[in-house]
C-alpha cells in the first residue's frame, strides 16, 4: 500500500499529467485511485472526458475533506495518488505531505521553477516529526534533452536539499494529446510507448527500489 503525493510550488510543471499517468502505470498491476486535491479539479475534469471507460483509474475530487478521503480510500486501494494544487502553502499540499509515504515534485528546467522549489524542502523538514516515513524527491519534468537549460538542470537541482530521481520525464506532445482525449500514454499504443516506458521506469525507481 502506498500514498503518493504529487506536489509543487509552481503552476504548470506537469503535476496532474504525472499523477494521471503514474496512476495508470500502477493500475497495470494493482488497484489505484487518484485523489484530486486541487480546487481547479483538472484531474477530475480529465476523468469526465471518458467517464464510461472503466479501465481508467477512478478520480475522486477531494479538495475539501482530503484527509478523510485519503484514509478511507487507502483502505480499499493498493495505491492512492494525490494530485495537489500548485502551492506549498495550500492546506491540501500540507495535508497530503502529512499522510504520504512518497512525495514527487515535478520541476521544469526553468530558473523560476527551481526558485519556487527551494521552499518545499523546508516544509518537508517541518512536517518530518509528524510523518517520519515521508520520502520526498524531485522529478525532472518536461525535459528537452537538447536544450541548455535541460542539460544544466541536474547541477542546479543538486543545490536543493532534496534527492532527484534518475528517471526524467521528457516533454512529448503525446502527453498533451492523451490528456485532451481523456486517456493516458498507456492507451496511446505505439505513439505512447516511449512515454509509458519512462513512467514505468519512474515507478520502478521510486516505489520498488526507493
Ligand atoms: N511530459 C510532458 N510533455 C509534454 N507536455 C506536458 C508534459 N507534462 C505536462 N505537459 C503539459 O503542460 C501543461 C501543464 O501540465 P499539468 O496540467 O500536468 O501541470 P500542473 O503542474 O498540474 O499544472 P497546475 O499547477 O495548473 O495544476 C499541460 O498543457 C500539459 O499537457
Ligand atoms: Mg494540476
Amino acid at each position: 500500500m502506498s500514498i503518493i503525493a504529487i506536489v509543487g510550488n509552481k503552476g504548470g510543471t506537469g503535476k496532474t499529467t504525472l499523477a494521471l499517468n503514474l496512476a495508470a502505470g500502477l493500475a497495470q498491476r494493482d488497484g489505484v485511485v487518484i485523489i484530486d486535491a486541487d480546487p481547479q479539479q483538472s484531474a477530475y475534469q480529465w476523468r469526465l472526458v471518458r467517464e464510461q471507460d472503466e479501465t481508467l483509474p477512478m478520480v475522486v475530487a477531494a479538495a475539501v475533506g482530503l484527509k478523510n478521503s485519503v484514509q478511507a480510500l487507502a483502505r480499499t486501494h493498493a495505491h492512492v495518488v494525490i494530485d495537489c494544487p500548485p502551492s506549498i502553502k495550500a492546506p491540501q499540499t500540507e495535508q497530503a505531505l502529512a499522510m504520504a509515504e512518497h512525495a514527487l515534485i515535478p520541476v521544469q528546467p526553468s530558473p523560476m521553477d527551481l526558485w519556487a522549489t527551494t521552499h518545499i524542502a523546508r516544509v518537508v523538514e517541518r512536517l518530518r516529526p509528524d510523518n517520519p516515513a515521508l520520502r520526498a524527491c524531485i522529478v525532472m519534468s518536461q525535459i528537452e534533452p537538447r536544450t541548455t537549460l535541460s542539460r544544466l538542470m541536474p547541477d542546479a537541482l543538486a543545490e536543493l536539499d532534496l534527492p532527484v530521481v534518475n528517471t526524467a520525464i521528457r516533454r512529448r506532445s503525446i502527453h498533451r494529446h492523451c490528456i485532451l482525449e481523456g486517456r493516458t500514454v498507456y492507451q496511446a499504443g505505439r505513439r505512447g510507448e516511449a512515454a509509458a516506458a519512462e513512467i514505468d521506469a519512474l515507478i520502478e525507481e521510486v516505489l520498488h527500489h526507493g
